[in-house]
């Protein structure tokens, strides 16, 4: 049948992630592992990355079935494959090449990146060839909140109601850190009642900042040192309050001191990513990761 691609539209959303949701859970079965059941409603998150960045969201079709979907996001000079999936009939035909094509963008001094499976060697051999290479392996942690170990309090002080200048410290520490800035996602979250999020001070001063999904998910979080990312992790294992009694983290090996910390507090792995770049950017000292698509 013959495939066409096309600019995905705000009604194409739920259908392209129903087809996600088959190829994942392909992916999964394949690979020897538990199959994930969710539901697909609402798409807060994704509707937000479709406002801001619609051109670089495709759909290739086959007849009246979405069949492939891709999308991108540009911040700055940051430029940030969020998702590339292909229904497993489609595959290995060359039509995930043809969606990268179409939502990749170049200008100059512009860096490339992702996230994905570190069990799908397809995936991380197509972005081998727009020039991305696996540069941190980010091991995707999880701890029910009863076998917590928490660490004695770290001193610093932590605050839930941001102001605006709350935000501008962040996303100035983000731009040094993360090594480019993304405000929108910030303007978004403030409002997204899904999460909640901390700044954390000493004596008075901003030294790191996070954010928890209600689901449980730690991310990003950030600091102004290493040593200050670890106590901010810390602390935010004692104020998250999730719905589903456990914590996940993506945790870069990059930053040994955050990763011995959380298996110390009581972390397991569940799963392996990989962050694939054509040039390293995080500074994962001081930088976790906010959710895979996003970054
Ligand atoms: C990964 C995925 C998006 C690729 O799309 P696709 O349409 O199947 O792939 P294509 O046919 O366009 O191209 C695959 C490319 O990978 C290359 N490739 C495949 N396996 C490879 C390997 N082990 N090492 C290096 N390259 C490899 C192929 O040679 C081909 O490149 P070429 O066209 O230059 O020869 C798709 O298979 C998929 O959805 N998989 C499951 C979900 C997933 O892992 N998504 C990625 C999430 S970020």
């Amino acid at each position: 049948m013959k495939i066409i691609c096309k600019p995905c539209r705000r009604r194409d959303l739920v259908p392209a992630f129903r087809m996600i949701r088959v190829a994942l859970n392909n992916l999964r079965k394949k690979t020897g592992k538990e199959i994930v059941r969710y539901r697909i409603r609402k798409l807060y998150e994704i509707e937000h990355l479709y406002s801001t960045d619609k051109k670089t969201f495709w759909c290739a079709w086959a007849g009246k079935s979405i069949v492939g979907f891709a999308a991108a996001l540009q911040r700055g000079k940051q430029w940030y494959l969020g998702f590339l999936f292909i229904h497993p009939k489609y595959q290995d035909k060359g039509i995930g090449r043809q969606l990268l094509e179409r939502v990749w963008r170049e200008k100059p001094g512009m860096v490339h990146s992702l996230a994905t499976f570190a069990y799908n060697m397809q995936a991380v051999g197509i972005y081998g060839k727009f020039g991305m290479a696996p540069l941190c392996t980010l091991p995707m942690m999880e701890a029910k909140i009863d076998r917590l170990i928490l660490m004695t309090p770290t001193g610093l002080t932590a605050r839930e109601r941001l102001t605006d200048a709350d935000i501008d410290w962040i996303n100035a520490l983000e731009s040094k850190i993360r090594g480019f800035n993304h405000p929108q996602e910030w303007k978004f979250w403030r409002k997204f009642d899904g999460v909640g999020i901390f700044i954390f001070e000493r004596d008075g001063k901003r030294v790191g900042y996070s954010m928890v999904y209600k689901s449980g998910g730690i991310a990003p979080a950030g600091a102004i040192s290493n040593e200050y990312l670890t106590k901010v992790v810390a602390e935010t294992l004692r104020l998250a309050k999730p719905k589903k009694k456990s914590l996940r983290i993506c945790c870069p090996t990059h930053n040994i001191n955050l990763y011995r910390f959380l298996l110390e507090s009581g972390f397991r792995l569940t799963e392996m990513d990989l962050f694939l770049s054509d040039r390293p950017y995080p500074d994962f000292q001081r930088y976790v990761p906010a959710q895979l698509a996003i970054f």
